[in-house]
């Protein structure tokens, strides 16, 4: 049985994000309507999850001593990462001492750098794969890319978003693209992985969910989403994303396996590359996915929710309800406090949502919101979608 207390009394049921953008604010608003009291932490003041939490708190996350000073003042009956740059090691100590991680520590140790989990995934559980080399100098990246073959894509082990990340066409290439991984990385450090391209047709997100179900853990999926990403950045998704059965069950597979050994309860965003019926793990988010925003125009349980509700040992319904899409609003200039012109003319589209997130300061390519649009069709809704985003017009 799972019972739930009310916020701010000594009952409360008491749940900690860590990271509080976009993504994490969809998850308090989803922790909140269920009476949950919510702690957002992020690296700086009025991110866009501090805006709907009972508490707000800034640290840096990635310091283990202030992370874990957090953690024992507050003393949160669950705390979830919602970012990858966070001091994982730490994490698992406090897990080891009696902490609930959501999933489990170790997922977000394994998935905080590209290593952990590609490793898992292609040498402990056997899954497909591009051909990869991990490599720690400019001379051994030579000899990664040689073994990997042409064209092969560079990326430091420790980024996200595209960071640091080129397509490598010849041996001339090489030594650009460990210059530009160098300058990208999250940390300090010079690992980076080398990996043969995948020419795939088409490339999916596939939602998983690990809930509960009495005593039993049960694995749930939703519809296939498609996405298409430019320079390392997801621009636009649409669910559901065509498949052959035989892809789709493959992919299935491929995520039951890396869910189940990562262990826990949540929802994950597995990323995989298809082509005709073969599949290819890419990598895992223990966590609601970007390209899964779309869910908040096509299910009747969107990843926010589902994550919300596996993590408080709640059953859930990952079924789709209709097709949709999402574009992303792009914050096209450098300032802050800036105004949204059109929200207006956007919205008058049928079917169409808008999230803009409150994040407190615009860079030019920096995701500020994000259009979502139902429609007869995926192909359909992404025109929608992309014309309202469109209309969305960020100003100084
Ligand atoms: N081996 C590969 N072959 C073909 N395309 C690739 C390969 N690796 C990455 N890509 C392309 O680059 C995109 C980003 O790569 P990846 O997901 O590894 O990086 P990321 O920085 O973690 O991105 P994000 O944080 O947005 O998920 C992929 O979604 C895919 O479109
Ligand atoms: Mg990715």
């Amino acid at each position: 049985m799972v019972s739930l207390g009310t916020p701010l009394s000594p009952s409360a049921t008491r749940v900690m994000l860590l990271g509080s953008g976009e993504l994490a604010k969809e998850v308090l608003i989803a922790l909140q309507r269920l009476g949950v009291e919510t702690i957002a932490v992020d690296r700086y003041d009025h991110a866009p999850g501090h805006q709907v939490a009972h508490h707000a708190r800034t640290i840096t996350m990635s310091d283990p001593e202030q992370l874990r000073a957090l953690v024992e003042a507050e003393r949160p009956d669950v705390v979830v990462p919602e970012i990858e740059a966070i001091a994982t090691p730490t994490l698992v100590e406090l897990e080891a001492a009696g902490q609930r991680v959501v999933p489990t520590a170790r997922a977000a140790r394994l998935t905080m750098d590209r290593e952990g989990i590609r490793r898992l995934a292609a040498e402990t559980l056997g899954l497909p794969t591009s051909p990869y080399r991990f490599c720690d100098s400019l001379e051994e990246l030579r000899a990664g890319a040689e073994a990997v073959g042409f064209p092969c894509v560079v990326k430091p082990v420790m980024s996200s978003s595209g960071k640091g990340q080129s397509t490598v066409r010849t041996a001339e290439d090489v030594e650009t693209a460990w210059g530009y991984a160098m300058a990208g990385s999250r940390v300090a450090g010079t690992r980076v992985i080398v990996e043969g391209f995948v020419d795939f047709d088409y490339e999916i997100t596939l939602l998983t969910v690990r809930s509960r179900r009495g005593e039993e853990t049960v694995t749930s999926f939703c519809a296939p989403i498609g996405h298409r990403q430019e320079s390392g950045d997801y621009v636009e998704s649409w669910q559901p994303q065509p498949m052959s059965e035989v892809a789709l069950r493959r992919a299935q597979d491929i995520a039951a396996a890396v869910t189940g050994d990562l262990g826990g309860h949540g929802l994950f965003g597995v990323e995989l590359f298809v082509r005709g019926d073969d599949v290819w793990f890419s990598e895992v988010s223990p966590r609601p996915h970007d390209t899964g925003m779309v869910t908040m125009a096509t299910q009747w349980q969107d990843e926010f929710e589902l994550h919300a509700r596996a993590l408080l040992g709640l059953p859930v319904d990952t079924s789709l309800r209709n097709p949709g899409a999402s574009a992303v609003v792009y914050g096209g200039v450098e300032a802050t406090g800036i105004a949204f012109d059109g929200v207006d003319e956007a919205l008058a589209l049928p079917g169409v949502q808008l999230r803009l997130f409150g994040k407190p300061e615009s860079f030019t390519r920096r995701r500020m919101g994000v259009a979502l649009a139902r429609g007869e069709n995926p192909d359909a809704a992404r025109a929608t979608a992309r014309e309202a985003a469109s209309r969305v017009r960020p100003r100084a």
